[in-house]
């Protein structure tokens, strides 16, 4: 038998798993990590603590599984996205990592757009400037910290560190390099045109490669360190958000997932370019060679609820402690019982700025319609459906302006294991949804594009068919779906009455 291994490099934790050449997950292990935020809007985190995590999982796997390192045939690497690594010429970590839900960079945003010119940097790169992206992150650091940024030699993602780390190979993907916003999108390589304009010299950026091309071998310190067997290949990987769609079989137009992590991701696959002219939408390329795909981001979605179980539900914690159930368990068994609407409480979930649809790094958390009937339950439904609404701004997008095929909704990430958000996504999108009976999916896609690396499979569409079986979930009820859109369109109506307060808000802070 061959064995993968797919190795997810999250926010709040990495996750490796070993799958068999069926998909099957066998063995997996995780190793959680902090983000800092050492300002309001700032999200950074310790590279450092992303290999030390691919150290102890790998060797957790490899001693539990009890199966021989020789077994594994590839390694496959997803990552969150747009996250800035520097490395100085001794490959000394540069700092920490500003990561993907940092929202420092506003102004380095305007400066992208005034320097090239919006439609141009959309004809370019296929979105104007986002200040999540990491073009923004590298121009901060150059007008904030020049000396630091004299220093960088390389310029990487962080699963693109981890595949440097493994095997000596300085690289990145399509998937992740065009959430750099500095390719060629069409190309699929890096705009020189748009380098050359910003001064960023094309040897800080890795080679380029397609997401399931092999791009090196465990290298013999890495095999020390990690227990894998040296000369093992690995396989270029993707972004979490491209290999969790691989994962789930999107990898063909007309199906779409919504994926709850710690951010929200409503992604489609597309064979051509879909641009949104607005960039409420994010067009970058897919894991699949050739491919693209559009996709919506909540900032905060599984954060949200998180940012609430930590700051508010320590009861709830020791009784799930105590019953040997994870807390979400029992937060939601109270949202539960709580009627549609949470009795006129409405949670906006910006608690990390916005990018679809608003595009905006300075609006924040808001519940709206606070009355003394409203307890902890309230609250907690309220966050559920908050999300929802805010995935559900990108469905329509998809749905109305981009008329993006949506026959069918595969749900996704943490945010699946509680029926109430799955059955919410139904009735909210009015869609019925679907689940893949492999819930890994971001390690699972890593995993299978390592094995395409490795020549197991023909492609990654035939992998994904070949392993990814799907059972409906949830039929939408319209009656349901009535009640949710009447709270929707207040939901709706929030953002723009409140826009131009959260600006004034953040500049007393
Ligand atoms: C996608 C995005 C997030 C991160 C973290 O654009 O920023 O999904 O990749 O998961």
């Amino acid at each position: 038998m061959n064995y993968l291994l797919g190795i997810d490099i999250g926010t709040s934790a990495t996750k490796s798993v070993l799958f068999d050449e069926f998909g099957k997950a066998i063995c997996s292990a995780s190793y959680e990590y902090p983000m800092y935020q050492p300002n309001t809007g700032w999200a950074e985190q310790d590279a450092n603590d992303w290999w030390k995590a691919v150290c102890h999982t790998c060797k957790k796997i490899l001693s539990d599984s009890g199966i021989d390192n020789k077994q594994i045939s590839a390694v496959g690497l997803s990552g969150q996205m747009h996250g800035l690594v520097m490395l100085d010429e001794k490959d000394n970590l540069l700092g920490k990592s500003i990561i993907w839900c940092d929202q420092r960079t506003e102004q380095q945003a305007v400066f992208l757009e005034d320097k090239i010119g919006r439609d141009k940097l959309i004809s370019i790169t296929a979105n104007p400037a986002i200040t999540g992206f990491t073009a923004s992150k590298i121009l901060w650091v150059k007008q904030n910290n020049p000396k630091l940024y004299e220093k960088a030699k390389k310029i990487m993602l962080p699963k693109d560190y981890i595949v440097y780390m493994l095997t000596g190979e300085f690289s990145t993907e399509v998937s992740d390099a065009s959430g750099m916003q500095l390719m060629d999108i069409k190309k699929r390589q890096f705009s020189k045109e748009l380098l050359d304009k910003l001064e960023i010299d094309i040897s800080l950026l890795g080679y380029m490669h397609e997401s399931s091309d092999a791009a090196g071998r465990i290298s013999k310190k890495a095999a020390e360190l990690t227990g894998l067997d040296e000369g093992t290949i690995v396989a270029a990987g993707g972004g979490d958000q491209a290999c969790g769609a691989v994962g789930n079989g999107i990898v063909k137009e007309g199906i779409v997932s919504s994926t709850i992590g710690t951010s929200g991701v409503v992604f489609a696959h597309t064979d051509n370019l879909h641009i949104d002219k607005y960039g409420r939408i994010h067009t970058l390329c897919h894991a699949v060679p050739g491919c693209y795909h559009v996709m919506g981001v909540t900032q905060a979605a599984g954060l949200s609820l998180k940012w609430f179980r930590d700051s508010f539900c320590s009861e709830q914690i020791k009784q799930a402690e105590k019953e040997g159930v994870d807390p979400y368990l029992i937060m939601d068994k109270m949202a539960e019982k709580i009627q549609i609407g949470a009795q006129g409480l409405i949670f906006l979930p910006y608690l990390m700025g916005e990018r679809s649809p608003h595009l905006d790094p300075f609006c924040s958390g808001v519940f709206f319609g606070i009355t003394p009937i409203h307890e902890k339950a309230h609250f907690i439904r309220a966050i559920l459906e908050g999300v929802v609404y805010s995935l559900k701004d990108s469905v329509s997008i998809l749905r109305n302006d981009m008329k993006v095929d949506i026959s069918q909704v595969r749900v996704s990430g943490g945010g699946a294991k509680s029926s109430l958000w799955k059955s919410m996504q139904a009735d909210i999108f009015e869609s019925d949804v679907a689940m893949t009976d492999n819930a890994e999916g971001p390690a699972l896609g890593a995993a299978i594009l390592a094995g395409v690396a490795k020549g197991l499979y023909k492609s990654v569409p035939a992998a994904c068919e070949h392993v990814i079986t799907t059972k409906n979930v949830h039929k939408y009820d319209m009656n349901k779906a009535n009640q949710y859109n009447k709270y929707y369109e207040i939901y709706k109506s929030l953002y723009p009455v409140l826009k131009n307060e959260y600006r004034k808000l953040r500049k007393l802070l």
